[in-house]
């Protein structure tokens, strides 16, 4: 299968722009998994929840998620992508799977970071696997990353590849996703933005770019560049993810021990 992601520097607002670069990004050749980055139709450091609710949209009925139906439908591809999702009087941090035959499913941030807490509530969905043609997908959001239970979570309940929307402004995570991959014998796609954002005095954010394809032998596939705005793809063999053994002896999921876990984690 192959894979990728756009990696861009998001418009803060301005959806239709935003469609526009990703439209531009893949109007050539498309990987049949694109992984677009959280939040990447309307930004990311919101001022208000006011912001929030004009930005927000209800999913799968709303602009952004239709604009991803039509690109998945138009150019045969599934499609990953993060957005500010409404539902009713709760704003979410979400992102959603589309394909050819339309929408498939939303995944709303378990774990949310810094001033995300003022606006958003925290996802109620749970972490979910979606059986494709492709292969079995997974999501996870940006800071979801650094809890070793998403992306195990994900691999346990069948993920051949964790699509990862991000918002990266640490610079941990693109270090961190091998060894999530390597000890859950994934593949994982982190797409990540660029660029900075300052809406507000002294708060400036970095987005650190090095979007990323990660294997479950713990290679870096493909990486971004921190500041470059660039679609990249790579082959991913499924089948060293559907197997979990190392070798005769340990099977990575069958070793588990979980009686000595429960309770902890
Ligand atoms: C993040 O979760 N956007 C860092």
């Amino acid at each position: 299968m192959r894979a990728g992601f756009f990696q861009f520097n998001t418009v803060f607002g301005n959806k239709q722009e935003n469609f526009r670069k990703i439209r531009a990004a893949i109007s050539a050749d498309p990987p049949e998994l694109l992984v677009l980055p959280e939040f990447f139709a309307v930004g990311y450091q919101f001022l208000s929840k006011e912001e929030v609710a004009e930005l927000a949209e209800p999913a799968p009925d709303g602009e952004t998620t239709e604009f991803l139906v039509g690109l998945s439908k138009e150019r045969n591809i599934h499609i990953v992508a993060g957005l500010a999702e409404r539902d009713k009087d709760a704003f979410y941090n979400s992102a959603v799977l589309t394909g050819p035959e339309g929408f498939i499913g939303l995944y709303r941030k378990t774990h949310l970071f810094f001033e995300e807490n003022l606006f958003f509530t925290p996802g109620n969905t749970g972490f979910r696997v979606w059986e494709t043609k492709i292969g079995r997908i997974g999501i996870m959001i940006c800071f979801d990353w650094l809890f070793p239970e998403s992306a195990r979570t994900l691999a346990l309940k069948g993920a051949e590849v964790i699509a990862h929307p991000s918002n990266l402004v640490l610079p941990y995570c693109p270090n961190a996703m091998p060894i999530r991959c390597l000890e859950n014998r994934v593949y994982a796609i982190t797409a990540n933005r660029i660029g900075i954002e300052q809406r507000k005095e002294d708060a400036a954010l970095t987005f650190i770019g090095q979007s990323q394809i990660t294997s479950p032998k713990a290679e870096i596939l493909v990486r971004a560049g921190v500041e470059e705005e660039v679609l990249h793809a790579a082959d991913i063999d499924l089948q060293l993810a559907r197997d979990k053994r190392l070798n005769k002896y340990n099977d990575l999921f069958k070793a588990r021990r979980p009686e000595f876990y429960n309770g902890w984690i």
